[in-house]
């Protein structure tokens, strides 16, 4: 059985941490479910850590649709919260109802992410209304990186910081069950965490929200143009796969990989009959 929203909302009301990464294709999710992550999420951020863009904003709807069906299908037991990319749902409701519609539909999600406070609580109402649990996401929100000049924290200033309230608590109010906050002061974060009902999964937001979520490319060592300040390194796998690689090259030129072991066997009689009518 799959993990439900519920049950991440139960988890808040436990007390138990609720750890969340990013996915993107068949092989990792199958990987991270067996390790028991009860949460993954097919991010916008697939546009700079897969496809190689310097932002997410050209992630397009069917990315993500085609990235979350993979998730789907490598992770039996997460649940799967597909991101919805920039200009999915800011035109209106209408088209953010639609587009929700399609990452359940044809991605198989079972929830859906969207980025923005007050200004987006009526589409999240919508989405909701509409049978389809969904998580904001405050703070640095990168769709909106030209508005930040930046990936830069947010919420330092009073004003700012009532603003991420007011927003927090517009989205409760819409029907989310819960809420990424990203690049948020640590004691804006907790703050928020307290005062809403439903769990607060930060990212650069400091240990006393709910959960915690991050990029598995960060997390590994998997992506090499920058490492996020927010992050940990808990492993050097892209280091792991350039050893590899070079040693696999190394074997081939001396002819040492492939050996007889990788090869098939056949009737060497067929052999000597084609070497007689070919050479
Ligand atoms: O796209 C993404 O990976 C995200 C997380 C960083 C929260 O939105």
């Amino acid at each position: 059985m799959r993990v439900t929203p519920d049950q991440i909302i139960a988890m808040k009301q436990r007390g138990e941490r609720i750890p969340m990464l990013t996915a993107y294709d068949y092989a990792m999710a199958a990987i991270l479910d067996a390790a028991g992550i009860p949460m993954l999420l097919v991010g916008d951020s697939l546009g700079m850590v897969m496809l190689g863009y310097e932002t997410t904003l050209p992630v397009t709807l069917d990315d993500i649709i085609h990235h979350t069906r993979a998730v789907v299908r490598g992770a039996k037991r997460a649940l799967i919260v597909a991101d919805m990319p920039f200009m999915s749902f800011q035109i209106s409701r209408e088209i953010a109802l639609q587009s929700a519609g399609r990452l359940m539909k044809e991605g198989g999600a079972q929830a859906v992410k969207l980025e923005g406070g007050r200004r987006v609580a009526e589409s999240i109402h919508a989405i909701v209304e509409a049978g389809i649990p969904v998580m904001g996401h405050l703070g640095m929100t990168p769709q909106s990186v030209n508005v930040f000049g930046g990936f830069k924290v947010q919420g330092r200033t009073e004003a700012a910081a009532r603003a991420m309230i007011e927003d927090a608590l517009a989205l409760e109010q819409a029907g989310v069950f819960a809420i990424v906050l990203e690049l948020v002061p640590t004691p804006l974060a907790a703050l928020i965490t307290q005062r809403i009902s439903v769990p607060t999964i930060g990212i650069g937001a400091g240990p006393y929200c709910d959960g915690e979520v991050q990029v598995i490319h960060d997390l590994l060592g998997l992506f090499p143009d920058f490492t996020p300040r927010h992050t940990r390194r808990f492993a050097e796998v892209g280091k792991e796969i350039q050893d590899a690689v070079q040693s696999y090259i190394a074997e081939v030129r001396a002819r040492t990989f492939p050996t007889e072991k990788q090869g098939s066997t056949m009737d060497m009689a067929i052999i000597e009959r084609l070497r007689q009518e070919f050479f």
